[in-house]
């Protein structure tokens, strides 16, 4: 008896002794990330395409004889957009089932193939560690915050590690579990604080949200992606890959930031302070495109509020106005995007899109969708107010074939006037590049679908 055991002592310090080298190997041996820079990757992926040179896109300052378009009679020099309701073999659908079946998968694959890229069929699992908790008083509520880390999985690939950052705040003694606004936060360096905002001084948005019921959860995605084209080969993209660039139809730091958010998803599912068929994604500029990236593509998300989503967000990418497909097609924003994307900035052209982005807000139907903006004054022409407005209009006919309703109308309302009375809303505020001025009329929107039946503890 001692004597087996002693055998399988030595037995097991001698497995141990030859593995650890072997083990240390096998990681060393792995090839590391490979390094591009921005442009090195971006010229990689034109050859790959098969493409020599693209067009330059216009600058934002109106000043530059590069000037980006801001007159409205030159804004359209595409008037046929692709109809969400007619299939590819040229034939209408009438039914929503037809919408669902045979419509919608198609309209996907094109976003998949040709501007967003494909997330891959398998990504690693993510295990969330809650690792500090705290109450605050956030204006008058008690609220408790939990910050997390969702910790990527990579045995496959252990050169890269991809920790995700994400706190979730819900007001302390809910009586039932709360609906919750998921924002995709920016990261300002230290020191930065972004403008104050015009006007008199408004309660934060978590306020707002804490005051109704709700709760919040703040998501960084570049802790999931970085935003940068020299790091495509780093973070979940360079972890799945293991450290290769990418393919022309891989996925782009958008669906990698949506893919943060479902997984974000996927942990409020377990904690049982949130109702998780609740919950709601916002954000603003390259994060409300990846707010709208992620409603459309995860339907567990209850609704969403898209904010100055400009050119690949709510946007026509067929209007000419303000930024446009030649400037996130460059080297400096191609990272948000498929390789592929990259085409219609040369030879091809905006028109040769199989789709348009009236077609991405589609593909959120029937869930609500607030679509915002600032003003011209203000926040400049470069998201193009009017560009988003009508993406989210020429959504309609999808809504409406699922038995929801559309904006209202086609025709861009005057600042600051509301569109609430449809399942697809829209309002410009007065301020600039910011969402702050449309909090309270999105909130005012969302109350109509989620429901709690507890008011917040106040102090
Ligand atoms: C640039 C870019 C926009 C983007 C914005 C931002 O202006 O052209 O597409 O939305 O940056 O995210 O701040």
């Amino acid at each position: 008896m001692r004597s087996l055991s002693i055998t399988k002592l030595y037995l097991l310090f001698m497995w141990i002794l030859f593995s650890l080298p072997i083990m240390g190997q096998s990681t060393s041996s792995l090839p590391p990330p490979v390094q591009l820079t921005a442009e090195q990757d971006h010229k990689r992926l034109m050859n790959l395409l098969g493409i020599t040179s693209i067009r330059r896109g216009p600058d934002g300052n109106p000043q530059s004889p590069n000037a980006a378009n801001f007159d409205e009679t030159k804004a359209n020099p595409y008037p046929n957009l692709p109809d969400p309701l007619v299939l590819k073999n040229g034939k209408k659908i009438t039914t929503a089932k037809q919408w669902w079946t045979q419509r919608r998968p198609e309209i996907v694959e094109d976003f998949d193939k040709e501007i967003y890229g494909r997330v891959p069929a398998h990504t690693p699992k993510v295990r969330w560690e809650i690792v500090q908790t705290k109450i605050d008083t956030i204006g008058k509520i008690l609220a408790l915050t939990k910050k997390l880390i969702g910790h990527v999985d990579n045995s496959d690939y252990p050169l890269i590690s991809v920790n995700i950052d994400l706190t979730v705040t819900t007001p302390v003694n809910a009586p039932s579990p709360v609906p919750l606004l998921m924002e995709f936060s920016f990261v300002f360096p230290p020191g930065f604080r972004p403008p104050a905002p015009a006007g008199p001084p408004a309660p934060s948005w978590q306020q707002q949200v804490l005051e109704k019921g709700w709760g919040y959860a703040i998501l960084i995605p570049t802790s999931v992606q970085a935003d940068k084209g020299d790091s495509l080969t780093r973070g979940i993209i360079g972890l799945v890959n293991k450290g290769q660039p990418r393919k022309v139809d891989d996925w782009g730091a958008l669906r990698a930031w949506a893919w943060g958010a479902s997984r974000a998803l996927d942990y409020l599912q377990t904690d049982p302070a949130v109702d998780a068929k609740q919950v709601g994604i916002e954000g603003l500029s390259r994060y409300g495109k990846a707010a709208l990236v992620t409603m459309a593509y995860d339907s567990r998300f209850a609704i969403a509020f898209v904010g100055s989503s400009g050119e690949g967000g709510a946007k026509l990418h067929r209007r000419m106005y303000g930024e446009q497909v030649e400037n996130v097609a460059s080297s400096g924003e191609y990272h948000w995007m498929a390789g592929n994307f990259i085409k219609y900035a040369g030879p091809l052209t905006p028109k040769d899109l199989p789709i348009d982005s009236h077609e991405l807000v589609a593909l959120c139907a029937p869930r609500p969708v607030f679509v915002g903006s600032g003003s011209l004054q203000v926040e400049g022409g470069w998201v193009d107010a009017k560009g988003m407005f009508l993406g989210a209009a020429y959504a309609g006919s999808v809504y409406k074939l699922v038995g929801k309703k559309d904006l209202g109308t086609t025709e861009f309302p005057p600042i600051e006037t509301a569109l609430l009375s449809g399942d697809i809303a829209f309002r410009q505020h007065s301020g600039g590049h910011t969402n702050g001025p449309n909090w309270p009329t999105f909130i005012s929107f969302a109350e109509r679908y989620l429901k709690t039946n507890s008011k917040p503890t106040q102090k």
